[in-house]
């Protein structure tokens, strides 16, 4: 059985099918996930994470529009020669690092029928493996380190583990809501590992089952796949992978979660996008020292909530 904890999960997929609504007009054209966050993508941070943990082989679940993520994990040798000529060796690491970091591979999801669709997707990719699933659009702060503790608590105990995040009843209803029998265990940095008993996506607040949130960060069993094939669509019509998982725990399958206590942006969301770029930009040595006296500048001359600026 490939859920006993013998064999670890070697490969990430990394859906970026969706169609970024809460991001138009720019999303038009250029995929939420390729959005800047300073000045690197989006989704680089999350390849970056991949490989960080352990994970060298990525798959990206793509759709239409979505060309230029293929381009971008590409190499570039007229640019790459450009820059060797011009001597710019700084500019030549950063794309030539930005390419390296994984062996990238892509498949199509055809239709965005939901993220639940996006990863069965993967199924001949992963074989009968536990795989990671790292939501495109999620950046979890890299001196965090959400994901090798969930790789570590599957290599555990089997079976599946998902991110949750406590994100408050009045906010609950925006995701996956879960579950959980009463007594976690400790876990690094803070977090926290709960043994998850039901899960519902979007459930209207009244009826959550607690604060705790489904963030976008998975470590799944293979039986996933099945489970997938048989999901009928869901809320908003889309076949969720909330919906999957819940059956696992119905069929007595492990879903543990790692309650996270660190710092994470989605960047498909406007508020949080301009938060995560401001804070990284904050603190990088090259233009944190510049943005910092700004930044104090700025916000001693804001009015107070309500008034509007000069
Ligand atoms: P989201 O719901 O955040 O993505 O899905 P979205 O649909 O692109 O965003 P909005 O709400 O319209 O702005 C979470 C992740 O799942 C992927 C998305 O690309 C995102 O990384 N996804 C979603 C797919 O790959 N396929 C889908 O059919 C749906």
């Amino acid at each position: 059985m490939s859920t006993s904890g013998a064999r670890p999960a070697r490969k990430a997929v990394i859906p970026v099918a969706g169609m970024g609504t809460r991001f138009l007009p720019a999303t038009k054209a250029v995929p939420k996930e390729l959005l800047p966050v300073v000045d690197r993508p989006a989704l680089q941070y999350i390849v970056e994470e991949a490989a960080r943990a352990g994970l060298p082989e990525v798959l990206m679940v793509t759709g239409r529009n979505k060309g230029a993520i293929e381009d971008f994990f590409d190499s570039t040798p007229e640019l790459e020669t450009a820059l060797e000529k011009k001597g710019d060796a700084a500019r030549l690491d950063a794309v030539r690092s930005s390419t390296d970091i994984a062996q990238v591979h892509f498949v199509r999801q055809g239709e965005a029928k939901g993220l639940g669709h996006a990863v069965l997707q993967a199924a001949a990719f992963v074989g009968d493996e536990p795989f990671a699933v790292l939501l495109g659009d999620d950046l979890i702060d890299a001196r965090d380190h959400l994901l090798e503790q969930m790789l570590a608590v599957q290599a555990e105990h089997g079976g599946s583990v998902i991110a949750l995040l406590d994100v408050g009843m009045e906010n609950i209803d925006k995701y996956g809501a879960v579950a959980v029998e009463p007594g976690g265990q400790p876990a690094l940095d803070g977090d926290e590992v709960v043994t998850v008993t039901g899960l519902v996506e979007k459930p209207p607040v009244d009826e959550a089952p607690s604060s705790l949130a489904i963030i976008g960060r998975y470590v799944l069993s293979p039986q996933i796949f099945d489970v997938l094939r048989e999901t009928e669509p869901g809320r908003g019509g889309e076949i969720q992978l909330t919906d999957a998982l819940a059956t696992l725990v119905a069929r007595g399958e492990p879903v543990h979660g790692v309650v996270f206590s660190g710092r994470r942006y989605d960047t498909g969301d406007k508020l949080d996008y301009l938060k995560a770029v401001i804070r990284l930009a904050a603190e990088r040595d090259d233009l944190g020292p510049a943005l910092r006296t700004w930044l104090h500048e700025f916000v001693s001359e804001l009015p107070a909530e309500g008034a509007s600026p000069a």
